[in-house]
């Protein structure tokens, strides 16, 4: 069971291997925080972590699994999107990208699904630490750009890394804000499949 949407919740998002789970822990390090449920689904887990007693933060299942079937794909995506769309509580939703290679088809299309959707997205370019500034930078203008055919406005964006903790700060903040700001989407605008 997931827990009841009592507390603000930040999801987590991104291709398989981008570094979900690794963010996590790195933003755990220094926040006293607990696991407090798991949910198994028949290939799929949902995993939610207590924040300072104010917010969660929950591990979404990666994509992109190249090996994949159509099947399975379609599956994840309606558990994802449902999920995402009917979360009352939901006050970011950080899509990880990994900042060593170009713009991916599926982080794209998912960026176009949350602004579409209006869901409250921040992107995180992760895995900072192993390659320049410079290239990071390249790939952050890259992604940015494609981002500007559809978005009048880019998303916040953040640096990360989870080996020097790079951004952890930045996030912090960034989700305080938003905990600060936060107001629950109303019965009515919840999305039905
Ligand atoms: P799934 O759960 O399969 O969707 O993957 P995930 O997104 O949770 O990725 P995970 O955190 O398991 O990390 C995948 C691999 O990348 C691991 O070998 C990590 O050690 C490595 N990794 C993750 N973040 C970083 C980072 O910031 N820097 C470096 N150098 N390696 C990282
Ligand atoms: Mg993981």
């Amino acid at each position: 069971m997931c827990p009841d949407p009592t507390l603000p919740e930040v999801a987590l998002i991104g291709r398989s291997n981008v570094g979900k789970s690794s963010l996590i822990n790195a933003l755990l390090q220094t926040k006293a925080a607990a696991k407090i449920s798991s949910t198994p689904g028949k290939t799929q887990v949902i995993n939610h972590f207590l924040i300072n007693s104010a917010w969660y933060m929950v591990d979404l299942p990666g994509y992109g699994y190249a090996k994949v079937s159509q099947t399975e794909r379609v599956k994840w995506e309606k558990m994802v999107k449902n999920y995402l769309m009917n979360r009352a509580n939901l006050m970011g939703l950080l899509l990880l990208v990994d900042s060593r290679i170009p713009p991916q088809k599926s982080d794209l299309e998912f960026a176009a699904f949350a602004g579409k959707n209006q869901l409250p997205l921040y992107i995180v370019f992760t895995k900072a630490d192993k390659q320049s500034v410079a290239k990071t930078k390249h790939t952050v203008a890259a992604f940015s750009t494609e981002l500007l055919k559809d978005w009048e406005e880019l998303p916040p964006m953040v640096i990360s890394s989870a080996i020097s903790g790079l951004g952890r700060d930045e996030i912090f903040a960034k989700m305080e804000e938003a905990l600060n700001a936060f107001v629950p989407i109303p019965e009515e605008k919840k999305w039905q499949p």
